[in-house]
This record gives structure tokens, sequence and C-alpha cells, in this order.
């Protein structure tokens, strides 16, 4: 018998820096390729630097450019995301926030969060637990215990070559892949629930059964 190859998990990757080339990216990168190594996954990997200029003056969903909505869709229908920034002026960048802002409240909700950061300094690793985390608690995200922070002397040629950092990476991924398995699980798990009971109401009379589908079980 044929065993079903497992099915790779959708990790989004944001990288808020505005530069490029970027440290913010190479970091990026580094974390998805040990990703790699210990989950299948399919990696999309969306570039403010490139995408900043299609959404920085607008003000609502709807005001949208095309791809800058495929991009959020991207980001609500991820099973991991990894939310990476550059400190700028001892937060994240301001087109960082201004992307998760078009970002709708509930679609994150208990899914597992990598955050990083790089920084010109190793004086605002916390950016990590005073910007990142509380930006992904309010959408009630499940922010994986370790963060991954990099600074100037951690790359070379804007690659990732710090052994201690490729050590944090490693620690960081490991530490949440627990919780990465459970959450992914879970959400496959309501996923068959609603998709169940959307077939058994497909039999049924009423429109007003239809409509007592339970679209969201959590939360
Ligand atoms: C406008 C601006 C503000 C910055 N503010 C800080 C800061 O507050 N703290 C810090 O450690 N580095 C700061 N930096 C340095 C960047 O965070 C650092 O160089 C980062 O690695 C750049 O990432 P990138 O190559 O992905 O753009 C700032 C850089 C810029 C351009």
């Amino acid at each position: 018998m044929t065993q079903t190859p497992p099915q790779p998990l959708r990790v989004v990757a944001v990288s808020g820096t505005l530069s490029s080339p970027s440290k913010t990216d190479a970091l990026v990168d580094a974390v998805l390729d040990e990703l790699a190594l210990v989950l299948p996954i399919e990696r999309h990997v969306i570039r403010l630097s490139e995408l900043g200029p299609l959404f920085a003056g607008a003000l609502t969903r709807d005001q949208l450019d095309e791809r800058v909505e495929r991009e959020l869709r991207a980001v609500e229908g991820a099973d991991l995301l990894i939310a990476a920034s550059p400190v700028y002026r001892a937060s994240f960048t301001g087109l960082f926030k201004h992307f998760f802002d078009f970002v709708e409240q509930y679609a994150l909700v208990d899914v597992p969060v990598l955050l990083a950061a790089t920084g010109g300094s190793e004086r605002h690793a916390l950016i990590l637990e005073h910007s990142l985390r509380p930006l992904f608690g309010f959408f009630q995200a499940l922010t994986l215990p370790l963060g991954v922070y990099a600074h100037a002397s951690d790359f070379t040629d804007r690659r990732v070559t710090a052994p201690l950092l490729q050590e944090r990476i490693r620690a960081a991924i490991a530490r949440g892949l627990p919780l990465i398995r459970s959450s992914v699980d879970e959400a496959r798990r309501i996923q068959r629930t609603v998709d169940g009971v959307r077939d058994e109401l497909d039999v049924l009379p009423t429109p007003a059964a239809r409509d007592a589908v339970p679209v969201r079980l959590y939360s």
C-alpha cells in the first residue's frame, strides 16, 4: 500500500525591511532553510521593500492593489508565520506595522508565529519582546517561545555566518516544533469538521440549518 506524503506546511514570511539587499531578508532565508531541514514546507516570502510602494499610501483595504490583497490572504492562510523586521527607532518599521494593520483581526488566532529582527546594535534585541510579541498578542496568535535577533557582525556578505546565531535559530525552531505541530493538526482537524458539517448540511432541507454552520470553532 502506498502512503500519502505529508502535506507541506504553508510557511509565510514577512520581511519588514525597506532595503535591498537586506540583513533581515538574509535572516528570514536562514530561518526558512533551517525549518526545511525538519519539516516539509512550502515557503512564501513577502518582502515589503518590493511590496511597500504598492500599499504605503493606502488607508483602507479596499484601496489596495490586487497583489497586496493576494499577499494579505497568504498571511491570513498561513500555517506558520515568520514575522521579521529591522529595528527602526527602537521598534519594527512603520511599513511593517502598516502592512499588518490591513490583516483581518481574527485571521491569526492560534497561528504559530516565529519572531525575528535585525538591528545595528545588540542592545535592541528586546524589540522581540516589547514590540513584536505584543503586536501578535493582539492578533491572539501563538508566538513561539524563542525569537531570533541578529546584528551586523552575525552576517558575512549578507549571509548568516555567526555560529551562535545559527545555534539560536536551531533552538528557536526546536522549541517551537511541538507548538507548530499541535496547532497545524488542530487547524486541520477543525477544517475537516467544518467540511464534514457542510457536506451534511448540503442534504438538509432548510436554509436556517445551513446558516448554522460553525465557521469559527475557536476564539
Ligand atoms: C531609519 C533607521 C533607524 C534605525 N534604528 C535603529 C535602532 O533604533 N536600533 C538599532 O539597533 N538599529 C537601528 N537601525 C539599524 C538597522 O536596524 C540595522 O542596520 C538592520 O540590520 C538593517 O536591516 P536591513 O539590512 O534588513 O535593512 C536603524 C536603521 C535605519 C535605516
